[in-house]
């Protein structure tokens, strides 16, 4: 079992929450707060909770103030004032009619139930699992439950201060120290929590990367990021510099590095167990800033540009979690990460650049600069580790953005079974993915004029086309390129992720496809 331990955080500031498992009730635990999470049916705690606790949800339910529906949510007194024994406050979660309860809802209420709490200031409460019912039916076993509510409840209770002041921020005063799972019926196990607590630290180091500003996340930074993580982990290591990219020829890489002072880095992580069985290599974008370059960009919301990382981020994320868990598979973990901005020595429109896998490809538009870090890093990348499997992860298009909204990851592939294993990982996981058309016509506005290649073929189904552009560069690799704009920040009215900043998508996708691998 993944043994619960303090969140890896990019820096130390925000404090981490320690999850624990008990196969009892809470009898007279001392807790700021215990949650139940009820359904229309039964939206009443089970009697081992007690007379006292039993009579305030009764009552609550008889003044219609507590249905257990989807979205219900109540704030109740525990204990009897002035007792110092039992939960000082009752928080009551609906989650609707049992048998539509599946895993998401489970993260998601927990999600709810976690940010109220952080908000109460609490040092410690208690999280009654929710039974019976056929809850928990839809998505496997209730043996999932621990993982399910510790996944969402830690994922709902991430907050990123790295940057507020200790002694003027409001914010900073959010604590919630310790977290108690109650499993009186030992449907769960203290072994799910503990994937559930691995796989929520992994999505918070993912977004505390994301979050942090370019100023502060730049290249370099991010490869100490991952070199810390390859040494916490033991994981073999590399990143490749300016002049180890020069002599292996990724002109397309550099290209976009040119006008940047911070130097381009090419990270490399092999995680490698014995007897696995097959590779993976992830591949994620880590443009730590996108202005655009010489095509600049509109002032309006270019700030969010630092999140242009957040591919890169979601696989060194995976990569943490993937260390822990020890899925039987190598998986290798590539980020290219550069800058992108206007300079002298930035690459111009009209210029011709020459990718690592050879092809000439002229930039029409510097603003198209992830599929050309991208696409040097796949060639290189399936070169050198011949992975059976290939997923890429980027922020790579507006237009996805405008396809899909921010609910859903976009998906280009080349190969139907393994863009199906990618979309099944999405679904277990709740990182949803939606595979686009991937016809060869559309191919044909990527043809260049001047070079071999032409980073953009125009506005129209631009998500497509983007990730046609990196299928040129990955040869006959079962691969699946998924555009992540619209769901790597800003995602709103989902319990689990923060109403603001980065999400850490794509993290809990990769693990479960890691762990559900079986080749191809
Ligand atoms: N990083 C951006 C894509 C992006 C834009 C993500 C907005 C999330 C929100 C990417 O590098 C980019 O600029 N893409 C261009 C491509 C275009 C020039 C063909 C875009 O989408 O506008
Ligand atoms: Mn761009
Ligand atoms: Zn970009």
């Amino acid at each position: 079992m993944p043994k619960p331990s303090r969140s890896p955080r990019v820096t130390a500031a925000t404090p981490a929450i320690r999850c624990s498992y008990q196969s009892r009730t809470p009898g007279e635990d001392a807790l700021g707060c215990l949650v139940f999470f009820l359904t229309e049916e039964t939206p009443l705690p089970p009697k081992e909770a007690g007379a006292v606790i039993l009579q305030a949800a009764k009552d609550a339910v008889q003044r219609k103030d507590f249905a257990g529906k989807g979205g219900d949510e109540l704030l109740l007194p525990g204990a009897a004032a002035g007792s110092a024994k039992g939960p000082r406050r009752l928080l009551l979660i609906g989650l609707g009619k049992a048998e539509r309860v599946d895993a998401e809802a489970l993260r998601r209420a927990a999600g709810r139930a976690a940010q109220r709490l952080v908000k109460l200031n609490l040092k410690r409460a208690g999280l009654w699992l929710p039974e019976g019912g056929s809850m928990g039916d839809r998505t496997g076993k209730p043996a999932g439950m621990a993982q399910w509510i510790a996944e969402g409840a830690l994922l709902g209770a991430y907050r990123f201060q790295d940057f507020k002041s200790e002694d003027t921020s409001e914010d900073k005063r959010e604590t919630l120290m310790e977290m108690v799972l109650y499993d009186p019926r030992r449907k769960s196990s203290a072994g799910a929590m503990g994937l559930g607590v691995t796989r929520a630290e992994a999505v918070a180091l993912a977004r505390s990367l994301g979050n942090t500003p370019a100023n502060v996340m730049t290249p370099d930074r991010m490869a100490q990021e991952a070199a810390a993580l390859a040494k916490r982990h033991k994981l073999k290591h590399r990143v490749l510099g300016r002049a180890e990219m020069e002599k292996l020829g990724m002109g397309l890489l550099l290209g976009v590095a040119g006008g940047s002072q911070q130097p381009p880095r090419l990270i490399v992580l092999e995680y490698r167990p014995a007897g696995a069985k097959g590779t993976l290599a992830f591949v994620g974008k880590g443009l730590t800033f996108d202005s655009g370059g010489i095509s600049i960009k509109p002032s309006q919301a270019m700030d969010e540009m630092k999140f242009d990382m957040c591919g890169g981020a979601a696989v060194l994320g995976a990569m943490e979690a993937i260390a822990r868990l020890k899925p039987k598979v190598n998986v290798i973990g590539l980020v290219p990460a550069c800058e992108n901005l206007p300079d002298g020595a930035a690459v111009k429109p009209g210029d011709i650049l020459t990718a690592y896998s050879g092809k000439k490809v002229e930039v029409l538009n510097t603003d198209a600069e992830g599929r050309l870090v991208l696409a040097d890093a796949l060639a290189w990348g399936i070169k050198t580790f011949k992975p059976d499997a290939v997923v890429d992860l980027a922020t790579l298009t507006g237009a996805c953005v405008v396809a899909l909204g921010h609910y859903a990851t976009g998906a280009v592939g080349n190969h139907e079974g393994f863009t199906g294993q990618v979309t099944a990982a999405g679904q277990l996981s709740g990182d949803i993915v939606w595979p686009l058309p991937n016809f060869p016509e559309y191919e044909e506005g990527l043809k260049g004029k001047y070079g071999d290649l032409q980073n953009i073929a125009g506005r129209d189904g631009g998500a497509i086309t983007a990730g046609l552009f990196l299928k040129q560069f990955v040869g006959e690799v079962p691969w699946v390129h998924l555009d992540i704009a619209g769901t790597a920040w800003d995602v709103k009215n989902v319990g689990h992720i923060p109403n603001a900043g980065a999400t850490g998508v794509g993290v809990r996708l990769l693990v479960d496809l890691a762990m559900s691998f079986k080749g191809l």
